[in-house]
């Protein structure tokens, strides 16, 4: 387990935890103006924030910008896709600067026998890649962006989240892998179910940014408004955030493409689980506040639970 990145998602996962209680806690009809709200809410959910002085709002970016953290991770990760995969089948090592970095992050030493993990870190360093890849095609093709912002250290913070990612799943092969040869010879029950399981969040969170998109077009695809209403459909009949939700299984498809036994990537899931739980409490307040007739049997990201 590399502890230095151990370390680190367990710390990212704690915050997000503590800021998920904070805000549970507070609750009430509105949110309060302040810093702490500022670094939580973006999009839709920050048009309550109250109206913030004229500097700090030379901090907020266009939220249509997610797409930057996708193109990052495409490239980023691409690169690191690319490596590993020589790597495996080349028997080309790291390069030096690589091997420093994944030994500093506390990554699998030279020596360590780490039997099926070269499959496993393959199939979810490409699964990630696909994932980043379907969110850039979606934020650039299908989805309509209103105005909403994203304060500037959100906007950095995602950044260094889609570099750390892919090195985090580095992380759990030695730098001298060069079995490719009978790699396929480690496919095992759980790389199956692990796949499908990625494939059935995957076209389910498609689906929802779909009728989310839908929501601002007419039948002919036409942008017609900008405006946020009900979305309904797929997941959305459960649950106010399903795609939210959709992002919380593709973790946990990963972590079981890892063989269920990788605790690292189990801290990188509690991290999702309780930053999209923020982010679906905030949207589920915006909707409560917003529409009187909203259904009142949804729950804001996880079916019947939360
Ligand atoms: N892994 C992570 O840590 C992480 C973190 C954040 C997000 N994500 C993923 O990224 C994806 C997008 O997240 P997000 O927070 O941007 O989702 P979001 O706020 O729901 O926005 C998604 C798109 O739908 C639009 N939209 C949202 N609610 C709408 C409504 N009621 N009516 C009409 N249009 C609406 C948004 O437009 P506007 O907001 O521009 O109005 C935007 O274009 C999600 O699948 C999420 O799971 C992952």
């Amino acid at each position: 387990m590399p502890p230095v990145l151990s370390a680190l998602w367990l710390l990212l996962a704690a915050a997000f935890l503590a800021a998920l209680l904070l805000q549970v806690r507070r609750g009430g009809p509105g949110p309060r103006p302040g810093l702490f709200q500022d670094l939580i809410r973006y999009g839709k959910t920050k048009s309550g924030c109250g109206q913030r002085p004229a500097w700090l709002r030379l901090l907020y970016l266009p939220k249509r910008w997610f797409s930057h953290f996708y193109i990052l991770s495409v490239v980023w990760n691409g690169f690191l896709l690319l490596l590993l995969i020589q790597a495996l089948f080349l028997a080309r090592p790291f390069p030096i600067w690589l091997q420093d970095l994944l030994s500093a992050l506390g990554g699998a030493s030279q020596n360590q026998d780490v039997g099926d993990k070269h499959l496993s870190a393959l199939l979810v360093l490409m699964l990630l890649w696909l994932h980043s890849f379907r969110r850039l095609i979606e934020c650039l093709c299908i989805s309509v962006f209103s105005s909403g912002v994203i304060h500037i250290v959100q906007y950095c913070f995602a950044l260094g989240y889609y570099i750390v990612i892919g090195l985090t799943v580095l992380c759990q092969v030695p730098a001298n892998v060069s079995n490719g040869k009978d790699l396929f010879m480690q496919i095992c029950w759980y790389h199956i179910l692990g796949i499908m399981m990625y494939i059935w969040a995957s076209v389910h969170q498609h689906r929802c940014h779909v009728i989310l998109a839908n929501l601002r077009k007419s039948k002919s695809g036409k942008v017609v408004n900008l405006n946020h209403s009900i979305p309904f459909g797929d997941w959305f009949e459960r649950v106010s955030c399903p795609h939210y939700f959709a992002e919380l299984l593709i973790y946990v498809s990963l972590a079981i493409t890892f063989g269920f036994q990788n605790l690292t990537w189990w801290l990188v899931v509690m991290f999702v689980l309780f930053n999209q739980a923020l982010a679906a409490v905030l949207c589920q307040e915006f909707y409560v506040n917003k529409f009187s007739c909203y259904p009142t049997h949804r729950k804001a990201f996880i079916p019947f639970l939360f």
